[in-house]
């Protein structure tokens, strides 16, 4: 039970973004008194992809009041005891905080990564703006450093009110306001000047999986200076082809004493990325070989890149570094200033000793078809030092990444330089053979 309770933290929140966008557009539309062109100034801004669970738009008032019923007691049976302290919270809070928010503020290495840069950037003069305050813990630092203001947006209401005690119990009321809005929403009147700095931890298990880049380039167009220092600025979303049997052992299936269970397999999903923690483990504690480098699928530099940077589909190929089985393309980011600097990563390699880093990200995975067989799917044979060709397909506003094998080409591995050799071997032997010919 408890694994299920611990489902990949945005497929949760896609799905209560959803609902909450659903519930925004019912009603709105009963709405009768308003004026539709009331309705276009209230709402955001642009229809982004991600809306952080708990968000409700301005104009959906009836929506709200459907929130505050969701309140997390109507999750039990009434038998059931829920403690007082929680139980009219609403769930969706109660559900972010437990499944994802405690994590990542113990997440220290990363908040040590947002201190030292803001570090960096913040003094007596600079006004900070952050996007999404969650706890409130980026703007308490911020503050903490000495800005001379800091703004920080949050879509969700309850989230918003939970960062405004947290920053009034640190007694820096007076240097940090929270609004709640969605970073959309916010004008620059809305701020004392221009932000110098733009802080924001937006990211999810993909690294623009959470619309991270449409919000940045949102504000980035509308709000700050040109040379606000974004932080962090640069991030890139790697793949790598791995060869894992544990996966294997719980993706498929053959026989049990006998009997032939194959046919289960028509149904595995090799088009989904699936994240590590809705399979329930973490990658840093199961067995696995590299098979390729790191594949770059997305270079990000926040202050710079804007949406349609790159084509939906691209063709890939991809090295072997050793002689193996690819089960699986495994997803990891990395987010930085500077390639010598301080580096946020969620590879499972560098998150060995960071347990709630695993838990709050993770990594991603998508199975791999070869495309050998028709009937059921078969992972990837390769070899060292030969390509692969892989399709890699992005989403338009890149949230959803897939990568597809492209199929066997034998042309593609046909290595010109074995077949030379091969001739040259056998023009050696012939040579050979009528040298001892001659003798
Ligand atoms: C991953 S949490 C980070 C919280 C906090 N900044 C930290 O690092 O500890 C992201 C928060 O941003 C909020 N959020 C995401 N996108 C947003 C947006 N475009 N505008 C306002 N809030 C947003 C979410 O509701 C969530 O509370």
């Amino acid at each position: 039970m408890q694994k299920f309770a611990m489902q990949q933290q945005e497929a949760d929140k896609k799905a209560a973004a959803v609902a909450a966008k659903r519930a925004a557009a019912a009603a709105a539309q009963s709405a009768s008194t308003s004026s539709s062109q009331q309705q276009q100034q209230q709402a955001p801004k642009k229809n982004i992809g991600f809306l952080p669970p708990g968000y409700v738009a301005p104009t959906s008032k009836a929506a709200a009041a459907q929130q505050r019923k969701e309140s997390f007691e109507y999750q039990f049976d009434e038998h059931f005891l829920v403690p007082e302290r929680i139980a009219k919270a609403p769930s969706a809070l109660v559900e972010a905080v437990n499944d994802f928010h405690y994590a990542m503020m113990n997440d220290h290495p990363r908040n040590r990564f947002y201190y030292e840069l803001l570090k960096k950037h913040v003094t007596p003069e600079t006004g900070v703006l952050e996007i999404g305050a969650g706890s409130g813990l980026l703007s308490m630092m911020a503050a903490q450093l000495g800005a001379k203001w800091v703004v920080a947006v949050e879509g969700s209401t309850e989230m918003c009110r939970l960062a405004q005690e947290n920053i009034k119990a640190n007694k820096l009321q007076d240097k940090i306001k929270v609004m709640n809005m969605l970073s959309t929403d916010l004008t620059p009147k809305h701020l004392p000047e221009r932000p110098h700095i733009l802080v924001s931890e937006i990211f999810g298990t993909m690294l623009l999986g959470e619309s991270a880049l449409d919000y940045i380039q949102d504000v980035r167009e509308r709000v700050l200076r040109p040379d606000t220092v974004i932080i962090p600025q640069m991030g890139i979303q790697y793949a790598v082809l791995i060869d894992c049997p544990t996966l294997d052992s719980i993706c498929s299936v053959t026989q049990w004493n006998g009997l032939d269970l194959s046919r289960v397999n028509s149904l595995k999903d090799t088009a989904s990325c699936v994240f590590t923690k809705k399979y329930g483990f973490r990658m840093s504690s199961v067995p696995f070989k590299r098979l390729s480098e790191p594949i770059k699928i997305l270079d990000i530099d926040f202050a710079k890149t804007n949406q349609g940077f790159s084509k939906l589909e691209r063709e890939l190929r991809v090295k072997a570094i050793d002689d193996g089985t690819a089960h699986a393309i495994l997803f990891y980011w990395t987010a930085f200033e500077s390639a010598d600097g301080e580096i946020m990563s969620t590879a499972p390699w560098d998150t060995l000793d960071n347990f709630p880093r695993d838990m709050q990200w993770g990594q991603a995975l998508q199975l791999i078809d070869s495309g050998k067989e028709q009937s059921e799917p078969t992972a990837l044979e390769v070899k060292r030092d030969e390509e692969y060709s892989f399709m890699c397909c992005t989403s338009e506003d890149h949230v959803i990444v897939q990568l597809n094998f492209m199929g066997y080409d034998k042309e593609m591995h046909a290595d010109p330089l074995a077949e030379l050799e091969e001739v040259n071997l056998d023009d050696d032997m012939a040579a050979e053979e009528n040298g001892a010919d001659a003798q």
